[in-house]
């Protein structure tokens, strides 16, 4: 009896193994995939995946299979087979394509955490409608007239508090979320949105917890924690609901305010809850990230330290004798901070590239992506390759200043995406950036308290949170 249990155990699996292969090629004869691999059966190539991105090179999966197949190929990761894009101009027509022939696509566990509502889950007519909402909320006539206040308001509050040394990834991070919670829901930091913060860094784990999501406690924490978070967020919005109720009340200027006024009959508690939720998690690794290795870039550069803080006292010298606080002018009159800008999120893309499910068979370069099969279109393989910029893993924010930073034509630097679904926190991380540098570089000297790497797995930052000694200037 027991043997045949293990002879059935044994011979399962084998049959499974020879189906798929067979399964595989024939597939393969009749569509022309991309060239590739697709490893062992199930997990393929998963694993060579999680191991080459523990070392330091950028992009070692990809390279070693560019190198191999050319830009576009085919692999088998996180359960599924999947086409990896290096090459722009299929990068660009997947983004555009978004909704027609692609849509996004997210595993279970991650739309878990974001809440169904929220704008990266959102797809047809209702996203077009709130990703122009969301658009118009931040877009840069928005900032100029309300937010730009604000985040230089709350950037300089923050630094206030820093003395001797400091982690700069964290006080990036609490600077990010405070900006965020006011430009959402008009609060100022405070307890409130620290022990809010506290709880949200919980549900951030989650994201990385996979591949192996519902077997770990740091993702079932997760799950609680957004529980909490949307408990906290909707007091807000009910309490927000009475308040606008309420003949006389001022009205406030935030994304809370906008999402209570639009749509037909109104949005639920849950939908405005998920949809907040999902922003707070889009701008919050990737711009305090992009700060502080804006940082690590620069003290490593000297020359470019020293042209930045030129630009940054000469605006400061302007102002000595007024006010302190930033204008738009004064972000308009920053190019080589906007070149800083660009290097950083070139460099170091923290999202290297966006999944999208294929709707149909799809054509594309004498290839056929089958439909159903996951696509990825890998931004930072483009913006890391030789062919498009020249010595492409060295940080030079000078290349910014001749042409478009490229050295082949077309749109090859796409940090925040395109087409529908286009980042739209664009403008507002580039001026949250901005206005961090300015104050930074006008305040404080600064030097790295350790040594610390930049690291690309599962996340593009570095290992020990960037600790620097600084010392205020006057
Ligand atoms: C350096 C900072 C940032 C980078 C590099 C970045 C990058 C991106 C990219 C590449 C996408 C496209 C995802 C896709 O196509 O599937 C995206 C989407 C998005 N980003 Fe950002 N982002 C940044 C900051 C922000 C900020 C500050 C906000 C806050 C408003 C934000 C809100 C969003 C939202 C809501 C989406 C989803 C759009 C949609 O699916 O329609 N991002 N971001
Ligand atoms: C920005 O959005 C507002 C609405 O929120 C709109 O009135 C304005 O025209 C937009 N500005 C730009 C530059 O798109
Ligand atoms: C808002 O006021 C209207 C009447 O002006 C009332 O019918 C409605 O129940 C109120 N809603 C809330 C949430 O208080
Ligand atoms: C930075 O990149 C953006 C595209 O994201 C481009 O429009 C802009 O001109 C670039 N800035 C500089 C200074 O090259």
């Amino acid at each position: 009896m027991a043997g045949l249990v293990y002879d059935l155990l044994l011979y399962i699996p084998i049959s499974l193994v020879i189906f798929f292969f067979i399964v595989r090629t024939s597939r393969r004869r009749r569509l022309r995939l991309p060239p590739g691999n697709l490893g062992l059966p199930f997990v393929g190539e998963t694993l060579q995946l999680i191991a080459a991105y523990k070392t330091e090179n950028p992009e070692p999966f990809i390279d070693e299979r560019v190198n191999k197949f050319g830009p576009i190929f085919t692999t088998h990761v996180f359960g599924e087979p999947t086409v990896f894009s290096a090459d722009p101009e299929t990068n660009r027509f997947i983004v555009q394509n978004e909704g027609k022939l692609f849509e996004c696509s997210y595993p279970g566990s991650i739309s878990n955490l974001l809440g169904k509502h929220s704008l990266l889950l959102m797809k047809g007519s209702l996203h077009k409608r709130m990703h122009s909402l969301t658009m118009s909320f931040a877009n840069s006539s928005i900032i100029r007239d309300h937010l730009l206040v604000d985040i230089d308001r709350l950037v300089r509050l923050n630094m206030d508090s820093w003395t001797d040394r400091i982690f700069l990834m964290e006080e990036a991070k609490k600077i990010t979320f405070e900006l965020t919670v006011k430009q959402l829901m008009s609060f100022d930091p405070g307890e409130w949105s620290e022990s809010l913060r506290k709880e949200y860094v919980l549900v951030i784990e989650g994201f990385f917890s996979l591949p192996l999501p519902l077997f770990s406690t740091t993702y079932r924490r997760a799950i609680k924690a957004r529980t909490k978070v949307a408990e906290a967020l909707s007091l807000i919005v009910r309490q927000r609901r009475k308040e606008s109720n309420e003949s006389g009340g001022e009205k406030k200027n935030d994304m809370l305010e906008a999402l209570l006024a639009t749509g037909d009959g109104g949005f639920s508690d849950e939908e405005i809850v998920d949809f907040l939720l999902a922003l707070l998690v889009a701008g919050y690794e990737t711009t305090s990230t992009i700060m502080t290795l804006a940082v690590k870039f620069l003290t490593e550069t000297p020359l470019a330290l020293a042209q930045l803080k030129e630009e940054h006292e000469e605006i400061r010298a302007k102002k000595m004798m007024g006010r302190e606080g930033l204008e738009w002018s004064d972000y308009k009159s920053m190019p080589f901070t906007q070149c800083v800008v660009n290097e950083t999120l070139r460099v170091a893309n923290i999202i290297s590239g966006v999944f999208r499910r294929a709707m149909t068979d799809i054509d594309i370069k004498g290839y056929t992506i089958p439909k159903g099969w996951k696509v990825f279109a890998s931004f930072r393989a483009v913006h890391l390759d030789h062919d498009h910029f020249k010595d492409a893993r060295t940080f030079n924010p000078w290349r910014w200043q001749s042409n478009s930073g490229a050295t082949s034509p077309g749109n090859v630097f796409t940090p925040f995406g395109g087409g529908p679904r286009l980042c739209p926190g664009y403008e507002l991380a580039r001026v949250e950036l901005s206005v961090f540098l300015h104050h930074l570089i006008t305040r404080f000297s600064w030097v790295p308290a350790e040594e610390d790497k930049l690291v690309f797995f599962p996340t593009t930052r570095t290992q020990k949170r960037y600790p620097i000694i600084v010392q205020r200037r006057n």
